[in-house]
């Protein structure tokens, strides 16, 4: 198994009973996942989409990301939610939050290996090695973009800007600034051939600004959501530039599609996580925390905060995502987590393996108290602390639900990201809400339009003007 789904820290909170309880709502919502007969079952294309995709656009993925490798030093990615958040998180969850810095920090010339990345960083333009990826168009912040236009300078740079509907403001103003830095550099023409669009099949103004400027474009397909994107072109492209092997990352979502693919409350692990997640909803415990031990997981766990929070919090309903970084925020959230309102549960992710080691250092004498740690690995007191946690914040009311995976690598990546989108999909379906909607996000823009002054809201910016 890829995955072990312990239960053992939530049987103190839901009783096998409960479990047996929700069984049939599970089943039947798994079935209108895997049969396609459920609300927005339009948007059901990332099912089978480890078997079904487009292998001459993933080709083309690859050619692309080569040849970005090759002339480029960085590669700014444009986009918002669900057209940013996966290939983030996937790229520093695999080479660390510092990537940039190491690639900007090796010796170009000698291509040495950068010790701690997986895969090995490597940084030398002839031999198309990975480069700087920073992400844009996710806010609206002079000082952020700023800031990169200045890391960008006198450097080459090739842009990927990703908008499945192609209108979306934040990253429209930001490919604006951008295509203007490309064509003052390159010239037009030259700076068409370093765009990349990835956006709808055949409509939106980014595609039609694609089509009419020439830039290379690949699809957000018609059926795949944006936070339910990250294994097609949206994240594929970036994370292929990265230097990661995008298809390792496919082969562990297909394997979590076959285990997965099975209506079988005993087996299959995101019924019974989207079966937990329900019955503590029902019973008050509306905050779920994702935690984990791996500060480089973080973005993760923001792009698992998106895929739940925007998939299930709507008609009154939903349970809070929220997440934390331990051991580090035990110093700031542990306060509260451990006995603050009773109403939070926990999903615990652990790796077993770091695949590095770094042992705690013998010294003379023993001021610092830590003699009883000499020789032992950072990863064994990491887990300690884990194990310590989980019993503390159970004896303190708060249901664990532990995910534990070996590695973290390509396939397991791969496979949780499929395993979280199955499980939100059923989970969303029990809740009672479509989970492929978010009607919500809309009533903030209508206002930023108003406010604007964007032709079409002249009535609705009076109206807000006199309630500022
Ligand atoms: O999940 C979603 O649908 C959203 O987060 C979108 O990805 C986000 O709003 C960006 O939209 P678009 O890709 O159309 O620019």
């Amino acid at each position: 198994m890829t995955m072990k789904l312990i239960e053992k820290y939530v049987g103190g909170f839901v009783s096998g009973r409960e479990m047996e309880e929700i069984r049939g709502e599970v089943e039947e919502a798994t079935r209108e996942v895997l049969e396609g007969t459920g609300e927005g079952k339009e948007f059901l294309g990332w099912v089978r989409l480890p078997e079904s995709y487009d292998r001459e656009e993933f080709e083309r993925i690859k050619a692309a990301a080569e040849k970005i490798r090759g002339d480029s030093d960085v590669l700014v990615v444009i986009g918002i939610g669900g057209s940013y958040l996966g290939a983030r998180a996937v790229i520093e969850a695999l080479q660390g939050q510092n990537r940039n810095t190491k690639v900007a920090s090796a010796d170009d010339t000698s291509g040495r290996v950068l010790q701690g990345a997986s895969p090995s960083l490597t940084r030398s333009k002839a031999s198309s090695a990975p480069l700087e990826i920073y992400f844009a168009g996710k806010d609206i912040s002079s000082l952020e973009l700023n800031s990169l236009l200045e890391i960008c300078g006198g450097k080459d740079v090739s842009v990927n800007v990703v908008s499945k509907s192609g209108t979306t403001t934040e990253p429209a103003i930001a490919f604006r600034v951008f295509r203007e830095l490309l064509e003052k550099k390159y010239g037009k023409e030259g700076a068409a051939k370093r765009i990349y669009a990835t956006t709808d099949r055949a409509k939106g103004a980014l595609k039609q600004l694609a089509d009419a400027e020439g830039y290379e474009t690949f699809v957000v397909p018609d059926d795949v959501g944006g936070r339910y994107s990250v294994l097609t072109a949206v994240g594929i492209l970036p994370i292929a530039v990265a230097g990661i092997d995008v298809d390792e990352l496919i082969a562990g979502a297909g394997q979590a599609m076959e285990e997965f693919s099975e209506v079988d409350f005993e087996k299959n692990l995101a019924m019974r996580y989207a079966g937990y997640r329900n019955i503590l909803y029902r019973k008050g415990f509306s905050v779920e925390v994702l935690a984990g031990y791996e500060p480089r997981m973080a973005m993760m766990s923001e792009w698992w905060k998106q895929l739940f929070g925007e998939s299930e919090g709507k008609e009154g309903k939903g349970i809070f995502p929220a997440s934390v970084v331990f051991s580090t925020d035990l110093h700031s959230m542990g306060q509260y987590i451990q006995e603050g309102e009773r109403k939070l549960f926990e999903t615990v992710l652990s790796f077993e393996d770091a695949g590095v080691e770094v042992l705690v250092p013998e010294c003379d004498g023993d001021l610092d108290g830590l003699g009883y740690l000499e020789g032992k690995s950072l990863e064994f007191v990491n887990e300690r602390a884990m194990r310590a946690t989980i019993l503390a914040h159970v004896d303190g009311g708060v249901p664990n639900v532990v995910l534990e995976m070996d590695r973290l690598r390509e396939f397991e990546l791969g496979y949780l990201i499929y395993f979280f989108m199955m499980s939100c999909a059923i989970s969303g379906y029990v809740l009672g809400v479509n989970p492929f909607d978010q009607p919500g996000v809309e009533s903030y823009k209508k206002n930023m339009f108003a406010l604007l002054g964007k032709p079409g809201f002249e009535e609705l910016r009076g109206e807000l003007e006199g309630r500022l």
